[in-house]
């Protein structure tokens, strides 16, 4: 989304006039004001290079929709950047199957390692995709930024409340470099949700009760421990299953319906949760200390409130879907970017996708925002999405009732204290093999 706080470059600016205000507005930064007025003033034969940083699925598919995008047929992917060499090999493949005209990734620029971010930042791209884990998600933000690079980061932008102040405070830097920031909320991109979503802002449903959302799946994979592995480099490979890398699964997934839930409560977060959870079916040994259900409740200033609940249980309903209720009626909205609107008194009415499908379209927005040169920054709302997930795991974990203030200030750091393979992460087994999870009553979350 466009931030109305920033003020709006036309394409008739001319070069000068965009280097003049980026300069001031960036207190000199000269390196991503030079980069954003060549894209403000870009002909369709300017090259955009980008970087993908953790070449797993999602990335995989960023990285591909990024160089598919509707506005600009001039981008390659030019650097590749893992924790793990043979992620980079099978998934460059895939790309080369997909668009091989516009892959430019020699050995020399496939970086592997916890520096590999870095690397790729600094081998001469114009944007990075950041696709990893979320635990590495505001260091590295913080890298790009610095270097004067647009991002396309993935959601959720952190999984502790000092990560999420650390994407803020970054987020701060990027808008006065004029650097384009995209988030992977890809929903907020899907024709449906916001023609829907406006229509409810302007009284579609009447005045906003509640809301719910729901992310019930039967669960996701487990990356075996190979022989020699280190424990650094398990939870790395593994990592949905440990919260300093994912967040839990309400966090990692569930942050789609929350961060819709927040958009139609207009972008104002909650101020406090409660809920709970725990885990009872993913108990096997080995596999990571997430809780597998939550149930929570969120409160929004003037009492507005949406419920939520996440599960990774097999055999169990299915469903994830998002629903806006009001003194009038309510929709129901799907992920394929489906809604249903249903009005007192009035035959419900199906409205369907229409359009690039929401992933595209968010590489499609971005694309042609920089090629524009019109301010996009996505970081903030996206942050306060993240943080909401955080506080409703904190309530959860904790059993109590948490204050939204009372978590962003939380001093909990999640990381461990250096990246390296041989170095402990704060996760760990206890004698039987066994990750603890958090107990309610017990546990101090924040
Ligand atoms: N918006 C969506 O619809 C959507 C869908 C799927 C995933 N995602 C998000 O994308 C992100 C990645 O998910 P995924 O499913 O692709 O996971 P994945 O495990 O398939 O890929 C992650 C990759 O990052 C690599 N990696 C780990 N640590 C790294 C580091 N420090 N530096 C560089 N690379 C590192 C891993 O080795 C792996 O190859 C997550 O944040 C997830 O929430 C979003």
């Amino acid at each position: 989304m466009n931030n109305p706080t920033q003020p709006r470059i036309t394409q008739a600016t001319t070069r000068r006039d965009f280097l003049k205000t980026s300069t001031v507005a960036g207190g000199g930064v000269l390196l991503a004001s030079l980069d954003v007025a060549r894209f403000a003033h870009a002909a369709g034969n300017d090259v955009i290079k980008i970087a993908l940083v953790g070449c797993g699925g999602r990335g995989t598919n960023a990285a591909s929709m990024a160089l598919q995008n509707a506005a600009h047929a001039n981008v390659k992917l030019v650097a590749m950047a893992d924790m793990f060499a043979d992620h980079i090999e099978a998934k460059l493949d895939i790309l080369n199957k997909r668009c091989a005209a516009q892959i430019d990734v020699p050995p020399e620029r496939r970086f592997v390692g916890f520096d590999a971010c870095q690397k790729a930042i600094d081998c001469g791209v114009d944007m990075v995709l950041l696709c990893t884990p979320p635990g590495f998600r505001p260091m590295q933000f913080e890298a790009a930024v610095k270097a004067g690079k647009h991002v396309f980061m993935e959601k959720p932008v952190a999984v502790d409340a000092p990560g999420y102040r650390r994407v803020k405070a970054v987020n701060e830097e990027a808008k006065k470099k004029n650097l384009m920031v995209a988030v992977g909320h890809h929903l907020r991109h899907g024709a449906t949700h916001r023609e829907v979503v406006k229509q409810i802002h302007d009284g579609l449903i009447g005045d906003l009760t509640y809301t719910r959302a729901y992310f019930n799946t039967s669960g996701i994979w487990n990356r075996e421990r190979k022989p020699g592995m280190t424990e650094m480099e398990y939870q790395v490979l593994n990592w949905y299953h440990f919260v300093w890398l994912s967040g839990d699964h309400l966090v990692e997934q569930h942050v789609h319906g929350v961060d819709v839930c927040n958009w139609l409560a207009k972008d104002h977060p909650p101020v406090e949760a409660v809920g709970m959870g725990g885990r009872q079916v993913r108990i096997a040994k080995g596999i990571g200390e997430l809780f597998d259900h939550f149930a929570l409740q969120f409160t929004y200033a003037k009492g507005l409130r949406s419920f939520s609940e996440c599960r990774h249980m097999p055999a169990c309903w299915a469903n994830c879907a998002h629903h806006a209720h009001g003194t009038k009626g309510f929709v129901n909205f799907d992920f394929a970017d489906n809604a249903t609107i249903c009005l007192e008194g009035q035959e419900e009415k199906r409205v369907k996708h229409t359009g690039a499908e929401a992933h595209q379209a968010e590489m499609d927005d971005l694309f042609a925002a920089l090629l524009a040169g019109k301010p996009y920054n996505e970081a903030d709302v996206s942050a306060d999405s993240t943080m909401t997930a955080i506080l409703g795991r904190m309530a959860a974990y904790s059993g109590k009732l948490v204050k939204w203030d009372d978590a962003i200030a939380s001093q909990l750091n999640l990381m461990p204290d250096r990246f390296a393979l041989d170095a402990e992460p704060k996760s760990k087994p206890g004698p039987d093999g066994i990750y603890p999870c958090a107990t309610p009553g017990v546990t101090k979350a924040l």
